[in-house]
């Protein structure tokens, strides 16, 4: 397809996909990011480009930092899969700065960027140069996070959210033998940035797990601290969770009160936490949750101090982007799987949702080594 062809299309693809073809669709995508590669194995797609119409057509990614390991593999990933599949590809990372992200959806437009695939560092601080590619007939894939209150989002990418939660409720009542035992055990609860729409899905999806054990008095939190704004880390900042966990340890566990569960959302609430157990917590360590499987947790589960980590192979939600990018351009009916859950406040935002699983001591040989995410000697 010529280039001019390919705006047309693009142009005439307008909004989001309809119902019709999303719902047609989820029956033949039910499962694609699931069970058939296990959420983990990275999927051998041919991208064979003599059948698409990408022509070197430029793709804009904006990442929001570089200073999380899951977000440098999450731009390589794409930007590699995208130049197999014949595109060119402006890769952009913000610093976590929003002013800045805004600049760089507004040069990647005015690039002439067609597709634009955004991992927002506050899906609501983007309209004006969300507004703006819109109006310029771009195609915007909302990347792992939900860019909110902007009807210019066509599609949303990420892993299945809600599912990450029930994975960490449930690996602590597992951990905790909470069916078999009587209890009471005591858990501090961690969420991450509250800017984040994603944490509304995590902590909703844990709480889910976890509320009725607290409602039956076997989970107990002795700060009294369980909404979800009073469990927030501003920004996922590992200092800012050190400094919660110190506060709660000094305050609430300073009579030897054993603490049993932490609940942290992600890798870096969870490395904070950990540090301040490390330093001023004489117990056991407590089960301790995770998500990202970064290097540095991945070690801590390695030395005990953390007990699992939401694996997201960061080369599959990547791989499913740009399956969804070669069928916008070549006009075929784009993967959804989910169009229902995820309302941006503009309404239902068609989405692809993959799987997480979870890593821990005992699985993280055949989750992280054999499927070649890392290395042996990347863990020592
Ligand atoms: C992502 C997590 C990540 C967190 C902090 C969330 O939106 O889904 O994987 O740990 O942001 O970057």
């Amino acid at each position: 397809m010529k280039k001019n062809n390919l705006h047309n299309r693009l142009h005439k693809l307008g909004k989001r996909a309809t119902g019709i073809a999303a719902a047609a669709f989820l029956v033949l995508m039910a499962g694609a990011c699931g069970s058939d590669f296990e959420g983990y194995i990275d999927e051998e797609i041919d991208y064979d480009t003599t059948e698409n119409n990408a022509n070197g057509e430029k793709i804009g990614v904006a990442m929001p930092t570089k200073d999380l390991q899951r977000w440098v593999q999450d731009g390589e990933n794409i930007e590699s899969h995208l130049r197999e599949s014949g595109f060119t590809v402006d890769l952009q990372y913000a610093n976590d700065d929003t002013a800045l992200q805004n600049e760089q959806i507004n040069a990647m437009v005015d690039e002439g960027c067609k597709i634009l695939v955004i991992g927002a560092i506050d899906g609501t601080t983007l309209t004006d140069s969300l507004e703006k590619a819109k109006e310029a007939g771009a195609v915007i894939i909302s990347y792992d996070r939900l860019i909110m209150g902007s009807d210019a989002i066509n599609y949303y990418a990420t892993f299945d959210n809600q599912l990450v939660g029930t994975l960490q409720g449930q690996y602590i009542v597992d951990a905790l033998d909470l069916e078999n035992t009587d209890g009471p055990y005591n858990i501090e609860l961690f969420t991450g940035s509250p800017d984040d729409n994603n944490c509304n899905f995590f902590f909703g999806g844990a709480m889910e797990v976890l509320q009725p054990y607290i409602d039956e008095g076997k989970l107990v939190i002795p700060s009294g601290q369980v909404s979800k704004e009073d469990c927030s880390i501003k920004g996922w900042s590992t200092d800012i969770a050190t400094k919660r966990m110190n506060g709660l340890l000094k305050e609430y566990y300073n009579d030897g009160k054993k603490l049993d569960a932490v609940l942290s959302s992600n890798d870096s609430v969870a490395l904070g936490i950990a540090d301040a157990l490390s330093k001023n917590y004489k117990g056991d360590f407590p089960v301790l949750t995770g998500q990202d499987c970064d290097i540095n947790s991945v070690k801590n589960i390695l030395s005990g101090k953390q007990s699992m980590s939401i694996f997201k192979d960061t080369r599959t939600l990547a791989s499913k982007v740009v399956e969804m990018i070669n069928a916008i351009v070549n006009g075929d009916e784009v993967p959804v799987n989910d169009t229902t859950s995820y309302d941006n406040g503009t309404g239902i935002i068609p989405s692809l949702l993959c799987d997480p699983v979870f890593a821990d001591k005992e699985n993280y040989e055949e989750i992280l080594l054999d499927s070649g995410y890392y290395t042996a000697d990347q863990l020592k």
